[in-house]
């Protein structure tokens, strides 16, 4: 991408896309457009034809759409759907009709099957049943991956898919209801530490393990596969390391400061017992993470304090 080359960066008040946006102006980009959902709802079919005919972008980073935890995922499965659809359907198909050079479409790792083996590889893509909580978010996503190969295929666009696996860091969403895992640790144990709560619970048997990627670093593999890969299909984003539930925990526990006691409720459900990214492809093209778990979740705790409390 050259420094003048005009980038949009859909969704880029997001977790992901500010992450994006910090990153290409660090880098010395300086045409990059961006709107708010306010601005331009990318649902609307005919406002993003009208932007991109307006604007004509050289390169898209697709970082918009609608994300949640577990509750939210499988609470509002409709608009999980039918909104993700229409985001990408929109932007995927004005970026060809208008000559976009390359687009990136962001996925994510519940696209891959339930029951698949352990790390995921990509080929493991629609090789079995979903997780049914968040299947109709994942259907959206494979959608969208399907989208950028068929457009490759039909009319050789430069489109690529990437699947970070679970993600944390700046501006990142902090609902008591509808967060993912490490951000409600964070405000939970923050809470227990300001309210004095003598225990803090954590649902299921910490058991499970889970890999996580600081968003920073999400962004740096962005742009360098943006500069060095295009090839169909799709590739995994992450660190290819994990850790239980409780050491996630204990981890969080220590960087927030929270002196009571941590007990875990397994009467609750505990979800997929392992998900990790297989992360060979990444790795064998010259990219690795930087920023390490307790370092990202301090990182993490800093913005959280910031901007939440
Ligand atoms: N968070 C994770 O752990 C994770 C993990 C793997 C993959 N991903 C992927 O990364 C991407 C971004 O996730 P995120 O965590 O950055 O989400 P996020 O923090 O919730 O940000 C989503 C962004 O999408 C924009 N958006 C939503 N609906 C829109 C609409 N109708 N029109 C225009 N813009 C809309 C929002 O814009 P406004 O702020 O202007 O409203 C927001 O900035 C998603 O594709 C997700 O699947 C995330």
């Amino acid at each position: 991408m050259e420094k003048s080359a005009k980038i949009y960066i859909a969704g880029h008040r997001g977790m992901v896309g500010s992450a994006i946006h910090r990153k290409l102006l660090s880098e010395g980009y300086t045409n990059l457009v961006t709107r708010t959902s306010s601005e331009l709802d990318l649902r609307n079919q005919q406002a993003v034809t009208d932007f991109f005919v307006a604007e004509k972008p050289d390169y898209v980073f697709l970082a918009a759409a609608k994300v949640g935890g577990i509750i939210a995922n499988n609470t509002y499965r409709a608009d999980f759907l039918y909104e993700n659809l229409a985001i990408q359907n929109n932007v995927i198909h004005q970026a060809y009709e208008t000559g976009v050079k390359k687009l990136m479409f962001l996925g994510s790792s519940c696209i891959y099957p339930k029951l698949a083996p352990q790390p995921l590889k990509e080929e493991y893509l629609l090789t079995g049943l979903l997780e049914e909580t968040n299947e109709p978010y994942a259907i959206a996503k494979i959608a969208g991956i399907k989208l950028c190969d068929a457009y490759r295929a039909q009319y050789n666009c430069n489109f690529i898919s990437v699947m970070p696996t679970n993600l944390y860091g700046y501006n990142d969403n902090y609902h008591p209801q509808n967060s993912h895992v490490l951000p409600a640790l964070i405000r939970k144990f923050h809470e227990a530490k300001v309210n004095g709560t003598p225990e803090v619970v954590i649902w299921g048997s910490g058991s499970p393990m889970r890999e996580f990627l600081f968003a920073d670093d999400l962004a740096n593999a962005c742009y360098f596969l943006m500069q060095n890969y295009n090839e169909p299909h799709l590739i995994n984003i992450g660190t290819g390391e994990d850790l239980t539930i409780k050491d996630l925990a204990l981890l969080v526990k220590k960087v927030t400061g929270f002196e009571g006691a941590l007990t875990f409720d397994s009467t609750k459900p505990d979800g997929t017992p392992r998900k990790l990214m297989d992360v060979s492809k990444l790795h064998s093209l010259g990219w690795k993470h930087q920023v390490e778990l307790e370092e990202g979740i301090h990182l993490a705790y800093q913005d959280f304090m910031a901007k939440h409390i």
